[in-house]
């Protein structure tokens, strides 16, 4: 029996993690998978009303799930930086997510602005370290507000923390069993001091792997590889802050956030699953968002579960629908409503 965590969120968060549950529901009743589900109301009305972000208590029940599956954070009356640092970084750092992974993938019947590029030529998953470097909030103001202030923001790396996403990365990329290889994506020519730590360590932890090719690419290097050869990646392992960017680059050689999913893992606890896209204030209560990414959000959930069979079949699911029923990705122009494409994804899999 799985007690599934669900944070519907902010703006379009509850509509697709609607689809994502009644997917999840057919898929329960075809595989005979027994859960269910807890729901929290985190986010930026709850913050409005109460000014609380994630209460103790909440993190505490969190822990005792065996997953979280989250819509949307973010609203437009909160300052940036609330709801993202109180809610979202205060998770991933609390529940220790460390691994956040961004599977980037070009289903067929989905257009990307990559011109020539094919499934199977977009294909390959980002490893991001998801609880240190740039996101650690460690550094501060010197005579904030005067004409000689000082901003510092400092990049915290550690052997122990780089070290277990390397080996995850590692691990993930001998599992998946593709083109076994790995690139460590980094800036080794200017942060001599950071990523001569990564580096280091991931010369160390390849020696355990003799069966993975080592790889190396600056990060702006990457960024010109992802769109103009991005068949030359299988799994690419980076720190926190080039792996927000790059996953969002990703995104979008992938049919972007309609589609993007990632996970925020704890590989020895409770796992936090999410769709890229945020919480889309502009198509909120209209029924036209792309529930597509909540569904994969969900199927890399039933995977990190164990359920490969059902997540497999989501997958099937996700493929058809993409293919044969929608017209596009894009919001509001899918040729279906957000629940039509849940309706349809549930329906494939019930009839499957
Ligand atoms: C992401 C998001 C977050 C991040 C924000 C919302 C804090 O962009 O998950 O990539 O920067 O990590
Ligand atoms: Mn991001």
């Amino acid at each position: 029996m799985y007690k599934i965590a669900v944070i519907p969120g902010d703006g379009t968060g509850p509509e697709v993690v609607t689809e994502g549950l009644k997917v999840l529901g057919s898929v329960a009743k075809k595989k005979d998978i027994k859960y269910e589900v807890v729901n929290y109301d985190l986010g930026g009305e709850r913050y409005k009303k109460t000014g609380e972000l994630v209460p103790e208590s909440v993190l505490q029940d969190l822990r005792t799930c065996s997953a979280i599956y989250l819509g949307a954070i973010g609203h437009p009356d909160v300052k940036p930086g609330i709801l993202e640092k109180g809610i979202l970084l205060k998770m991933r750092f609390d529940l220790d997510l460390y691994i956040n992974l961004r599977p980037v993938k070009l289903f067929p019947g989905v257009e990307t602005p990559i011109k020539d590029k094919e499934p199977g030529d977009i294909d390959y998953v980002v490893v991001r370290e998801n609880t240190e470097g740039l996101y650690t909030g460690s550094g501060g103001f010197l005579k904030k507000g005067t004409p000689d202030e000082v901003a510092i923001q400092e990049s915290i790396n550690t052997r122990k923390g780089i070290e277990r996403c390397i080996r995850y990365a590692f691990d993930f990329c001998r599992k998946r069993n593709k083109d076994n290889k790995l690139t460590l994506c980094g800036k080794t020519n200017v942060l001599t001091y950071a990523f001569d730590l990564w580096q280091r360590t991931y010369d160390d932890v390849a020696k355990e792997y003799p069966d993975i090719t080592p790889d190396y690419a600056h990060v702006d290097a990457i960024c010109m590889w992802m769109v103009k050869n991005p068949e030359w990646f299988d799994v690419i392992v980076t720190d926190n802050m080039f792996g927000d960017i790059i996953t969002d680059l990703a995104a979008m050689t992938q049919g972007g956030v309609g589609v993007a999913a990632g996970g925020n893992i704890n590989p020895s606890g409770v796992s936090m699953f999410e769709p890229m896209g945020g919480s889309a204030p502009k198509y909120t209560g209209k029924n036209v968002i792309n529930p597509i990414a909540s569904v994969s959000a969900l199927q890399m959930m039933l995977f990190f579960l164990g359920e490969d069979e059902a997540a497999l079949l989501v997958e099937s699911a996700i493929k058809k629908v993409i293919s044969q029923d929608m017209k596009s990705m894009a919001a509001g122009q899918m040729g279906h409503s957000t629940s039509e494409v849940g309706d349809l994804l549930a329906d494939f899999i019930a009839k499957s």
